[in-house]
């Protein structure tokens, strides 16, 4: 028969695992994705993003995801980019809290809502 300290242990390591295996991925603009056609804004209103989340973007090979300050995301500066991402499908994990802000490379698309704010939390 197992031992108090042995079961105790037991709890530990699941609880250790159930708590660093929480990060969630999340594709973004679900089944429609990252294209100008997707209401991006209400996809992510009732998402909460914590630190180590992983945003999946899925598009066309004639859009691009661009990783942007607030102020470019604001107004849709495409000029002014952070982080250029191109292809069709790629992962960003989200490393740090705070605002993470992503445009589309084509600026009319942007100024259409095709841009995505995540606020991203600490757990
Ligand atoms: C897209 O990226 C994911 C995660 O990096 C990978 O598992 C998947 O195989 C890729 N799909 C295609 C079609 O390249």
């Amino acid at each position: 028969m197992a031992k108090l300290p042995q079961i105790l242990a037991c709890v530990l390591v699941v609880l250790g695992f159930a708590l660093t295996s929480s990060a969630s991925i999340y594709i973004v603009g679900g089944s429609s994705g990252w294209d100008v056609s997707t209401d991006l804004n209400s996809w992510s209103s009732d998402k909460k993003f914590n630190v180590g989340d992983v945003l999946w973007f899925q598009y066309s090979s004639s859009n691009s995801v661009n990783q942007v300050t607030k102020e470019s995301f604001e107004v849709c500066n495409t000029a002014k980019v952070i982080e250029t991402y191109t292809g069709g499908n790629t992962t960003v994990t989200l490393t740090k809290p705070g605002g993470w802000y992503f445009v589309d490379g084509n600026k009319l698309y942007c100024l259409g809502g095709m841009k995505l704010m995540a606020e991203v939390e600490n757990n």
